[in-house]
């Protein structure tokens, strides 16, 4: 058996992580929360192999505590990562087991190699922005790259459907929304602001049309070092109810000219505004991946991938590196050891693989 620890255990992505990898027969899950009770309460929910326990990503102690409880992976969801430390991944190194994190923090991910050689010298992995970005948009990239001799620009981004995001991605988000960051473009490092960049992009039906912004994620620094051909690595999301995206770009615009500080503290009033337009709000979400170079032939070449979740599926997407890489560590067929972001540890098969059970479709173009 392998005990598997998923910190926030009950929150958003939580729960979709700890419902996939609770149906795995080598699996001993533990849930963990800073609520011990939410925590017991959903463990109830499962058979007796799966366990709710209150525990702290800040504890001064947690190294010792995932030693006594024998953890063999721990699964970090407790963001937002945006200027967290590397505290519970070092906790892992010192006590020998798996760290993978859920964060969609652009220098969080980015710098976990700086725990590289000593995650190595305990054999253990620890990968960071195992989600949505950069381990499933990476993962599309690799699968097409063969096709491109020289891959010049990769443009993607995410449009998410009604259902109302975990208050830790919120926070994420609104953290950067009107703040500028660096992305590169035609081979120059330009800026742009969060959630400004206002423009329409055009998915497959059904979804059609949607409302996207600038967002501040991993790729934008990962992919130009993976990628060594890449000119252009252009980030955007949005959300399908025009309301909410417009009003968020709007009240960004704010943040931009220096009259908000930051959106972050107002995370949980758009999370009620929110919940109220659920109902008013697509079920459709997507993700689209555009890739552009010089094909085998030597001549221009692009490829463009999206992924279309039906039945508001779409936020469990995220949650599919985790389950998968969890999974792969389980079975003992992850061969890497050290410290990196998520990139190159599943392919894209793998990666849908996890999420087999939902009404997605992949669209080539
Ligand atoms: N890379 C990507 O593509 C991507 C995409 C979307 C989201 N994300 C990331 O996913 C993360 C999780 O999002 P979510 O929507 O699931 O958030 P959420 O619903 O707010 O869940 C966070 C969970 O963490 C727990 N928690 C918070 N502080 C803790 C602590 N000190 N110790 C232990 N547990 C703690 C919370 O429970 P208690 O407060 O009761 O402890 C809660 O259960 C976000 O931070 C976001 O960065 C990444």
């Amino acid at each position: 058996m392998n005990k598997v620890l998923v910190l926030g255990g009950y929150g958003n992505f939580g729960q979709t992580i700890c419902l996939l990898l609770a149906q795995d027969a080598d699996i001993r899950l533990l849930i963990g929360g800073r609520d011990g009770a939410r925590a017991a309460d959903f463990a109830a929910s499962f058979d007796n192999k799966v366990t709710g326990i209150a525990i702290d990503a800040q504890a001064v102690d947690l190294a010792g505590r995932l030693q006594n409880l024998g953890v063999d992976t721990l699964i970090q969801t407790a963001g937002p990562f945006q200027g967290q430390n590397y505290a519970v991944a070092e906790a892992c190194i010192n006590a020998r087991c798996n760290y993978i994190d859920l964060a969609d923090g652009r220098d969080f991910v980015d710098g976990i190699s700086s725990l590289d050689a000593r995650a190595n010298a305990a054999g253990v992995l620890v990968t960071s922005g195992a989600s949505s970005v950069p381990a499933l948009t990476s993962a599309v990239v690799d699968h097409f790259l063969s096709e491109f001799k020289e891959l010049h620009e990769i443009r993607h981004g995410i449009s998410a459907g009604g259902h109302t995001p975990g208050l830790a991605t919120m926070q994420g988000v609104l953290g950067y929304c009107g703040k500028p960051f660096l992305r590169l473009e035609n081979g120059e490092w330009v800026t742009t602001y969060g959630w400004q960049d206002l423009h329409r992009y055009r998915y497959a039906a059904p979804v059609g049309s949607r409302w996207l912004g600038s967002c501040d994620v991993p790729d934008l620094e990962i992919f130009p070092k993976r990628y060594p051909d890449v000119r252009s690595v252009v980030f955007h999301a949005g959300v399908g109810n025009p309301v909410s995206h417009l009003s968020t770009w709007a009240i960004s615009g704010l943040v931009r000219v220096g009259l908000l500080n930051s959106l972050a503290p107002l995370a949980p009033a758009f999370r009620r505004v929110n919940r109220w337009l659920e109902p008013v709000s697509p079920d459709v979400s997507a993700v689209h991946v555009e890739m552009r170079g010089i094909g085998l032939d030597g001549k221009a070449h692009s490829r463009i991938w999206q992924l279309i979740a039906f039945d508001n599926h779409g936020p469990q997407i995220p949650c599919g590196a985790a389950v998968a890489l969890a999974r792969k560590l389980a079975a003992g067929k992850v061969g890497v050891k050290g410290a990196g972001p998520c990139v190159g540890l599943l392919t894209l098969e793998e990666y849908l693989g996890a999420l087999a059970h939902l009404h997605i479709k992949q669209v080539m173009l």
